[in-house]
């Protein structure tokens, strides 16, 4: 078994995703009990009814596990007015966050999408893979994190609107196709080039996780920028139930690349979920199949990662159109070969994604606050 003090070092991956420091160093392990066979945790929230308990729950096992701990206890209890009080000070805030600020923990499952290289076809799988889960009956948004390449508003016929603010100082996702969508394309001149450093990149990612209102989602598909790592670091820490979903065509070139974009986020703790294969061929009108980008690749990437392959996405010129026309094919079209492949790896991610269990189930609801869109439109503050 770990020491306390290993332990202490691995809890300091989990974040208060509101006041956005780690447990450790904000007093919130109150205590670590180390059996034979599992560790125990206590922490301590700022409120009695803190809708985070999801979120701690999740993270402390995942810190433990990285020690080798399986069975992992997560208590919680509440500071004490003295230690409320300290840690007000500390942080130099006149009043704490009771959890209500966190929009996160109404999100059931996060997927990263995410290559290694540009050009496979990440985007326009994100929103294809959204509306076919949407088509499925589940709520999803959409989170565009290719702050250097956004492509989503463009893909779902949205730019020329920006987010509205809601009453509670909250940017409210745009919505297409019965999806939520979020992008830094919506708050930047159309086609204009953004210049990301690493602490501005991780700020704005923050603001779009913590400051969007994405309401009660089953899914939150986060499309990543190629050459993950800042992004997914950042992610990897304020969303530690999400999950990874790697793209790759056929090619044995870009088969290695997404490897390595699956080494990395299995660097940052990212679970990694599915692979999909993208560009798998070409079939003529007559039917004469070409093998366009090559054959194996999604097979092989799969079989090496012992992940399961969700689906072999043909190269059809409808997926194009349509994703130049602001239109999910999936929704255009049941025929197309690319559709039906789409539509069978959402199916895929949907069995790969069970429930939570009971027991983060039974935490209670959230109330669901009205928003009132305000006329104006919102703006990132970093800029
Ligand atoms: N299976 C496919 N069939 C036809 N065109 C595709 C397919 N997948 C992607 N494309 C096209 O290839 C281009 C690159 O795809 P995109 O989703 O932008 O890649 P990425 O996000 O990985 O950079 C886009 O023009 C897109 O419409
Ligand atoms: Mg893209």
């Amino acid at each position: 078994m770990p020491t306390r003090e290993e332990i202490l070092q691995a809890l300091e991956s989990v974040i208060d995703p509101e006041i956005r420091r780690n447990v450790v160093e904000l007093g919130m392990v109150r205590e670590i009990a180390i059996g034979d066979e599992r560790v125990d945790v206590t922490i301590s929230l700022t409120t009695n009814g803190c809708p985070l308990r999801n979120h701690f729950v999740v993270a402390v096992r995942k810190a433990l596990r990285e020690l080798g701990v399986d069975e992992v206890g997560v208590e919680f209890d509440v500071l004490s007015p003295e230690e409320k009080a300290a840690l007000q000070r500390k942080l130099g805030q006149p009043v704490l966050p009771d959890g209500s600020g966190a929009p996160l923990t109404q999100i059931q499952n996060v997927i990263c999408v995410g290559s290694g290289k540009g050009g496979v076809g990440k985007s326009t799988l994100t929103v294809n893979l959204a509306a076919a889960l949407a088509a499925e009956g589940k709520a999803v948004g959409v989170l565009d994190a290719d702050v250097w390449g956004y492509s989503i508003p463009r893909m779902l016929g949205l730019g020329a609107e920006r987010p509205p603010v809601s009453a509670e100082r909250k940017i409210l996702p745009l919505e297409a196709h019965g999806l939520k969508v979020m992008s830094i394309g919506f708050f930047v001149a159309e086609d204009s080039a953004v210049v990301w450093r690493g602490p501005m990149l991780h700020k704005a990612l923050n603001q779009f996780l913590q400051d969007v209102d994405w309401g009660a989602l089953d899914y939150l598909l986060i499309d990543l920028p190629p050459g993950t790592g800042d992004v997914s670091m950042t992610l990897a820490q304020l969303l530690p139930q999400a999950r990874f979903l790697l793209v790759t065509t056929p090619q044995p070139a870009a088969q290695k690349v997404a490897r390595r974009a699956a080494e990395m986020a299995t660097k940052v703790e990212l679970d990694l979920l599915g692979v999909v294969e993208n560009m798998s061929g070409f079939t003529t009108p007559g039917g004469e199949r070409f093998a366009i980008f090559g054959e194996g690749g999604g097979q092989q990437l799969a079989d090496e990662l012992d992940l399961p392959l969700l689906g072999k996405v043909p190269l059809t010129m409808p997926l194009r159109e349509q994703a130049d026309a602001g239109r999910p094919l999936v929704l255009e079209d049941q025929d197309d070969a690319a559709a039906q492949a789409i539509r069978q790896a959402a199916r895929g991610l949907i069995a790969a994604t069970p429930e939570l269990p009971p027991l983060l189930q039974a935490l209670p609801e959230l109330p669901v606050t009205q928003n009132v869109p305000a006329p104006t439109g919102a703006s990132l503050p970093m800029a």
